[in-house]
């Protein structure tokens, strides 16, 4: 009995001072590696019948860098991003290039020859045109600071050294703070920046002029500053920025401060709460984000004698087959009101538009109707099955986030004039605190779809 108590007690202790991989190099303790393991079981949920995913590079990249034992039938995926890149790879975002240059890189591709492109050269070509007036200060990339960041990041791992204008444009895009951001600074540009600044500072060029590399030095030390004073607490959740910048930040000021000091920020109670934030139905994007930072690993660990693993076999009875669309068509929502829905609570959820711009108080919407649905149903499922009765219409679009709206009852939220719909609880006019595909309305919510400006 007393040893029982006694090795709780280790087991209680050691538990609580646990240690993370990203905050001192670590390995990954047998409570992580289960962690671990649950959130790539969520990605291989998420899998979609071709072996990719919305955003397989970003996939592909974050289970090669945190697990690559566990990325079964990676070969299947490699030939869907073949596909993907013949098909899409000219015309996506810098981004979305970087992504697929360090997804075939982490599989131990050739970024330079792969689907018939040289990844590498396309990207670096592309960009060249990212800053169009080069004098003025605090100017943004065109497709973004945490594009720009990523681009940065996948050029420099493959050896192809920075221009010295782009470095220049980096450190005045900086502002006062120390970070990065359109309009103002966030923590996730200022992590894909600051990573990117910790390869380019590595990079041993006898080119590089010493004045520019300790110019360099500093952007990253006030970046690194930015990042430490965003940190947050959340009732027991520590974050640095919100849950969902978090990881990148976490693995960017790995690779640019003194781990010893780690524990000065908090890094442990952040790497907790990171780790423990798998929810339910969560969307790939933030699965795919928060794994490398759980293993301890970012994409910097790339660079030199990267190598790949043989990954285990695919387990018995598994088919990818996630089709978030297929749940909507209305002969599968109302084979739902069949025999067995006798047995499941129905609820009533209001749904309410409205469409023009500016708060007009008199009308708080231009129309309203009331669904009946399952318990359980997510909110997009309740809209699906308004549209299969007739009484609501609506275009969605998926991403990696998940699922959302586009247009409602057609007019459709025009993208050029900041314009999107927002989605709010009517009753407190607070948003949604989760997506569409993953809110599940109670009885009588009442939600409005507004459409609004940014
Ligand atoms: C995956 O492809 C690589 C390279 O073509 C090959 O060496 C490896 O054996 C393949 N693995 C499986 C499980 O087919
Ligand atoms: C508010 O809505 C009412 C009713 O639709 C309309 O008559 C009025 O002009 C609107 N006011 C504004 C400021 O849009």
């Amino acid at each position: 009995m007393l040893r029982i108590v006694l090795l709780a007690g280790i087991y209680f202790v050691a538990n609580i001072l646990a240690e993370y991989p990203v905050c001192d190099n670590s390995e990954a303790d047998i409570a992580l590696e289960e962690l671990i393991h649950e959130n790539v079981d969520r990605l291989m949920e998420l899998r979609r019948p071709g072996w990719g995913w919305v955003n397989t590079p970003e996939v592909v990249l974050s289970l090669q860098l945190s697990a690559a034992k566990k990325f079964f039938a990676v070969n299947e995926t490699i030939a869907t991003m073949d596909q993907e890149v013949q098909d899409e790879f000219d015309s996506s975002c810098i981004g979305k290039k970087a992504l697929y240059v360090m997804a075939v890189k982490a599989t131990c591709g050739n970024p330079r020859n792969f689907a018939g492109f040289d990844l590498v050269e396309n990207l670096r070509n592309s960009i060249g045109t990212q800053f169009r007036y080069l004098r003025r200060r605090q100017e943004s990339p065109s497709h973004g600071w945490y594009n720009y960041g990523l681009a940065i990041q996948a050029l420099c791992l493959c050896n192809i050294e920075i221009p010295r204008s782009h470095i220049v444009n980096i450190i005045r895009g900086q502002d006062a703070s120390g970070g990065f951001g359109n309009r103002k600074s966030v923590v996730d540009d200022t992590s894909q920046v600051l990573l990117a600044l910790a390869c380019i500072k590595d990079q041993s060029l006898p080119t590089r002029r010493r004045p520019l590399m300790t110019k360099l030095k500093t952007a990253i030390d006030k970046a690194v500053g930015f990042l430490q004073t965003s940190r947050n607490n959340e009732l027991d959740d520590f974050w640095i920025g919100n849950k969902f910048s978090s990881p990148a930040a976490l693995l960017a000021l790995k690779e640019t401060t003194d781990l010893s000091q780690s524990s000065s920020w908090f890094c442990n109670d952040i790497a907790r709460s990171v780790s423990n934030g798998l929810w339910e139905d969560e969307p790939e994007a933030t699965v795919a984000h928060r794994l490398p930072a759980m293993r301890g690993r970012s994409v910097l660990a790339l660079k030199d004698g990267w190598t790949c693993l043989d990954p285990d076999s695919i387990p018995e009875g598994y088919q990818p087959q996630y089709n978030p669309e297929k749940t909507l068509d209305c002969s599968t929502l109302l084979e739902s009101n069949g025999i067995f829905s006798f047995f499941l609570p129905s609820i009533e959820v209001q749904l309410s538009v409205k469409k023009t711009l500016g708060s007009n108080n008199s009308t708080p919407y231009d129309y309203t109707v009331l669904v009946e649905v399952e318990k359980g149903f997510t909110l997009l499922e309740t809209m699906a099955k308004a549209r299969c009765n007739n009484q609501f219409e609506f275009a969605v679009q998926s991403s990696s986030f998940g699922s959302f709206v586009t247009s409602v009852d057609s007019l459709e939220a025009v993208a050029s004039q900041r314009q999107f719909w927002s989605l709010l609880d009517a009753q407190t006019g607070d948003f949604l605190s989760v997506g569409i595909d993953q809110y599940k309305p109670s009885h009588r919510d009442h939600i409005l779809f507004k459409l609004s400006v940014y």
